[in-house]
């Protein structure tokens, strides 16, 4: 493996020496030459800003998967790209290939894969990374991976990077943060491994604007970057629904006639726990929504996303005011 440089102006030394063995681990990449990058302040969000600015020119699109993390949107179009959504298909999310090799244009530039899945729990399977790495090796494209969740998998699910297909190295730009994998989320430490010749795009959009991350920040990410494999198995020592992520993405009942933003409303005043109404995180196009099914349009307003990265005594409570509202024959009272 050969890191060819830390594109943070200032590194402290540690991490300089020993950042690259950790992420060469964790993401099983074998001979890299990629650039990693640290940032200060809001750390994802700021990071894919600067990675989709070098890579896409006005009027090029980025294809992203339906529902995804709101955030990607934004970073495309302020960066003027146009985003074309390919929607998953419920109830567990899959990947159509048809779908996504329709979405297609000559405008393509990338795609945008977040797997775990924020919001559904979703990890993209093999089968489906295959499919994503062909389409992009056939379309000569990049891949942007949000691999926040990368660590936290159920069920004897492992997360694999994309970037570990075959051709894919050189045509993926991983980023990932501090966050999730170790309950940080305000330090707003993240990072991009690319490429070399994005690596020195990104750098001089990053210098300019955040420059590097603090010291001590540093520090402490090396530390927790060098935990042990047992602390990164206690993370998936969880029976949940979801396959990673620490979200449910839940559909309402069949007999529920409130949308997601009512049932939200009702489920605060009668129960004093808070949902995410799934609508959010949908953004198909509605120039596109004759291409859906009357069913397809209706369950964006079906799902409801609850966050488990709580304390056990924060589930508890709210485990028992949800089962307070259950009625006689096992329906909600919500409604
Ligand atoms: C998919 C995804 N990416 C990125 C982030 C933001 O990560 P950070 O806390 O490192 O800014 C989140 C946070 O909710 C997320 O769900």
């Amino acid at each position: 493996m050969s890191i060819l440089s830390l594109i943070s102006s200032y590194v402290v030394v540690n991490l300089r020496l020993l950042l690259p063995q950790c992420l060469q681990v964790a993401y099983k990449l074998i001979s890299i030459k990629y650039f990693v990058l640290f940032l200060r302040i809001k750390s994802y969000n700021y990071c894919f800003h600067f990675l989709i600015c070098p890579v896409i020119n006005q009027g090029d699109e980025v294809i992203l998967f339906d529902p995804s993390y709101e955030t990607y949107e934004t970073c495309i179009r302020l960066a003027g790209g146009v985003p074309v959504y390919v929607a998953l298909d419920p109830p567990y999310w899959s990947l159509d290939p048809n779908k996504l090799a329709k979405s297609f244009t000559a405008r393509t530039k990338a795609i945008v894969l977040n797997s775990p899945h924020n919001p559904t729990g979703k990890v993209f399977t093999k089968d489906e990374l295959e499919i994503i790495a062909g389409a992009c090796r056939t379309w000569d494209i990049l891949v942007v991976t949000d691999e926040v969740y990368e660590h936290i998998t159920f069920d004897g699910e492992r997360h694999t990077s994309v970037a570990t297909f075959p051709g894919m190295q050189k045509r993926t730009i991983i980023t990932s943060s501090l966050s999730k994998s170790f309950s940080v989320t305000g330090w707003r430490i993240g990072w991009a491994i690319c490429p070399a010749y994005f690596a020195s795009a990104i750098k001089n959009i990053h210098v300019k604007i955040t420059d590097s991350a603090p010291a001590p920040f540093q520090e402490a990410a090396l530390t927790a970057l060098r935990s042990s494999p047992e602390y990164f198995d206690a993370l998936r020592q969880v029976s949940v629904m979801p396959k990673g992520s620490f979200f449910l993405f839940m559909e309402l009942p069949r007999t529920c006639t409130l949308s997601d933003v009512d049932f939200v409303e009702e489920l605060i005043k009668q129960a004093g726990v808070v949902a995410v109404p799934g609508c959010v995180f949908f953004h198909t196009n509605s120039s596109k929504l004759e291409d859906l099914s009357l069913t397809a349009i209706s369950y964006h307003r079906r799902y409801i996303r609850f966050a488990f990265c709580k304390s056990e005594e924060t589930l508890a409570a709210a485990s028992q005011k949800l089962t307070e509202l259950i009625d006689g024959s096992g329906g909600l009272k919500l409604f």
